[in-house]
């Protein structure tokens, strides 16, 4: 396929999560932009079938293993990615249901992963971006950290807060060449329960969810130069539904 943005050729790219939905569908784009994709995730089979799609199509990638819920693992995959120039913060989860029904142990699952991981690759990684000249991280937040969802109290937190941490990171790292942005998807249909996603997808102005490719096409606009004046933003693509 025909590159449409100006390339990332020769840029080593981490995504987080990229085994599956949004992450994989990332890590392709970016690989066909000419980037070098460091594909993670915690499924070794399914971060080599998409490291296979990649090379297949002429692609550079390999595949690291880590669970994002242990700093110890954050810090081994950071080191092991060496000298990245992209970093999406893609990989984390969901939880919806009475917030009564929400025990501790996966209410501090879904902060680890959704928050803690991210921030702690931004500590490792932003600085020497930086020193090396530049970078860009693109955060996979969620129109959750925008709107009232009823059962989303939680997950909707942890998307708040990584949306207030893009902006943090902006005014800390975008002096050095660091552009730090999120986007902020609504309903798309991946791993996750396809009757709430339709349901929810009907309820946004285009009146349907997305496809992970969608998504990724915003990820890899944000990450790429032709996003060069774009930094502390958060891009909503949500058919609309945080306009309304
Ligand atoms: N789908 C939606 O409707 C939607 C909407 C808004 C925002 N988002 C956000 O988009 C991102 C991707 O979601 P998705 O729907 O594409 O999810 P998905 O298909 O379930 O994929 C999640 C990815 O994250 C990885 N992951 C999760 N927890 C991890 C952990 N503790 N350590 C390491 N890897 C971990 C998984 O790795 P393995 O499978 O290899 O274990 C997988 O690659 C998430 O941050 C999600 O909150 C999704």
């Amino acid at each position: 396929m025909t590159s449409t943005q100006p390339g990332l050729d020769g840029r080593i790219a981490l995504v987080t999560g990229g085994t599956s939905g949004i992450g994989r569908a990332t890590a392709v784009q970016l690989a066909r932009e000419g980037a070098e994709v460091i594909v993670h995730g915690r499924d070794a089979d399914r971060g080599e079938q998409v490291v296979a799609e990649i090379t297949r199509a002429g692609g550079k990638a390999r595949f690291i293993a880590a669970d994002l819920s242990d700093p110890a693992e954050i810090r081994r995959l950071a080191d092991e990615a060496g000298e990245v120039g992209v970093l999406v913060n893609n990989a984390g989860f969901s939880w919806f249901g009475p917030t009564a029904d929400l025990d501790v142990a996966t209410y501090d699952a879904l902060f680890d992963a959704n928050v803690r991981a991210p921030y702690f690759l931004v500590a490792a990684l932003a600085p020497r971006m930086a020193a090396n000249g530049g970078g860009s991280i693109v955060n996979v937040a969620s129109m959750a950290g925008t709107v009232g969802l009823a059962g989303g109290a939680a997950y909707g937190g942890t998307k708040a807060t990584l949306t207030a941490m893009t902006r943090a990171w902006a005014a800390e790292f975008s002096p050095s060449g660091v552009r730090v942005n999120a986007v902020a998807p609504g309903p798309v249909f991946t791993a996750a329960d396809p009757e709430r996603i339709e349901a929810l997808g009907a309820t946004t102005p285009l009146g349907r969810a997305a496809q992970a490719d969608e998504i990724a096409q915003v990820i890899t606009f944000l990450a790429s130069p032709a996003a060069a004046y774009v930094t502390g933003a958060t891009v909503a693509a949500d058919g609309g539904r945080t306009a309304i």
